[in-house]
């Protein structure tokens, strides 16, 4: 392996140049502040390869030192020299006048020290892969070197490390990138793993600590619920998702036992500043949960049934989470979608009932809870026509699934207010879920009577 040393005050072009001799050309990269630096290493070290230095660094002639230094010693390494150079220079010294051209210098580095350029072309570009600046909101430290993509041109991106891994950061560092607009960070793809656990580990610890039902738990528990919908789906069920989401899980399980008031809760988790999808699925699965325990619908087993649903119903929109408002056919059809966009919500809950087959410990049934969660028995669409001719449970679901939304588009858009409950009677018709929807009125009054007194 090609030993260099890197001279170059810029941090971000340092940065650059670093990774690209690092992961490009497979070099080992020393990093000097000055020539005088850099010499009283080569005294050390009679290996070097080459050196890559900017012509002048404050009041140092970098550039004349080195060529001096070299030559004198005949020390035998090749120096490029960043940035306009006037002297003669022979064949192992040469000037990039541009000390900007971080692409000419790597394309000169492979020249001087004979790395097959064909090689080099054939190099797969590491791959970057972009994470949600929202992530970093609860964690305090990264696993990994993290990087903001800044556009060269039209096509062209540079990567610039902006967290070296093991660095702790501050919440305030990350809310002024977002103050200024920055929507995701980068990580080599090679690390997501990696830094999925680790996400995984510190939300855990947090989520553990903090206080059942709080607004920071609850926030806690949104964001959490963003990290792992968006990681299945990325990854799928791993070791890091798979933790994530028994963490979610036993917490909303916890929440449903030592509350004894649900219907503060739920206002609470209407009224905390958290994102749609969280507030839907924590909500559903509190009234679905209610709804069981009251009609004696079976046991546990269904509660967590409902639990997983409320969780995973949703995961393919959790880029789109204005799509998960959509309720109806002619609903998707006035958004005018791109084809693309209009297939990912016609199917999302078909697609979301084959996911959760990947998840062995998913609970017995889920599969079918999620394919019908707008009422359509393969899972594709929208039907409230028919909902009769499914389950007890998966009846239960699709009444709790609208009722809230109801409730969170009212809280969203205002208007004239009318019972919530009354809509939803409008929207269904069958036996069994007119029963269901009784049971749903019965649960909201218990609550509402629990409240009072
Ligand atoms: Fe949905």
């Amino acid at each position: 392996m090609s030993q260099i040393i890197l001279i170059e005050p810029n941090d971000n072009l340092r940065e650059i140049l670093s990774l690209n001799l690092q992961t490009y050309l497979g070099c080992s990269v020393i990093i000097r502040d000055s020539a005088e630096d850099a010499i009283e290493l080569m005294l050390l070290l009679p290996e070097i390869d080459l050196i890559i230095s900017r012509n002048i660094i404050s009041n140092e002639n970098s550039a004349e030192i080195l060529i001096k230094y070299i030559s004198e010693n005949d020390y035998g390494c090749n120096l490029i020299i960043l940035g306009e150079f006037r002297h003669h220079l022979d064949s192992h010294f040469v000037n990039i006048k541009n000390h900007l051209d971080w692409e000419e210098t790597i394309a000169t580095t492979a020249r001087l020290l004979s790395i097959d350029e064909n090689l080099l072309k054939n190099k797969i570009e590491p791959e970057f892969i972009p994470i949600p600046i929202d992530y970093f909101l609860p964690i305090k430290h990264s696993a990994c070197d993290v990087f903001i993509r800044i556009k060269k041109s039209v096509d062209q991106f540079q990567y610039v490390k902006r967290i070296h891994s093991g660095d702790n950061f501050s919440k305030a560092m990350i809310l002024k990138y977002i103050d200024q607009g920055l929507r995701h960070f980068y990580i080599s793809k090679e690390d997501h793993i990696h830094f999925t656990n680790h996400v995984s580990d510190q939300l855990i610890n947090k989520l553990e600590q903090e206080h059942v039902g709080s607004d920071d738990h609850l926030k806690l528990l949104a964001d959490a619920h963003h990290i792992t919908l968006n990681e299945v789906k990325l990854l799928g069920f791993n070791s890091a998702t798979v933790q994530l989401t028994d963490a979610i899980i036993s917490d909303i399980e916890k929440i449903l036992d030592t509350t004894p008031e649900i219907s503060k809760l739920l206002k609470k988790i209407v009224n905390t500043k958290t994102n749609y999808l969280y507030q839907h699925s924590h909500m559903t699965s509190l009234l679905a949960g209610e709804i069981v325990k009251h009609m004696n619908v079976d046991n546990s087993h269904h509660v967590r049934v409902v639990a997983f649903a409320s969780l995973f119903k949703d995961i393919f929109l959790v880029d789109h989470p204005e799509l998960a408002k959509i309720s109806s056919f002619s609903e998707l059809e006035d958004q005018d979608l791109p084809d693309e966009d209009w297939e990912l919500v016609f199917n999302h809950a078909h697609d979301a009932s084959i996911l959760i087959n990947k998840y062995k410990d998913a609970p017995e049934g889920i599969d079918e809870v999620l394919k019908t969660h707008h009422g359509s028995q393969n899972g594709k669409g929208y039907s409230m026509a028919h909902v009769e001719r499914l389950g007890t449970l998966e009846q239960i679901f699709i009444v709790c699934c609208e009722f809230v939304r109801e409730i969170l588009i009212f809280k969203e858009k205002g208007g004239m207010p009318k019972p919530v409950i009354k809509t939803i009677y409008e929207k269904f018709q069958g036996e069994e879920v007119i029963q269901i929807i009784k049971a749903l009125e019965k649960v909201l009054l218990n609550l509402q009577t629990t409240k009072k007194a």
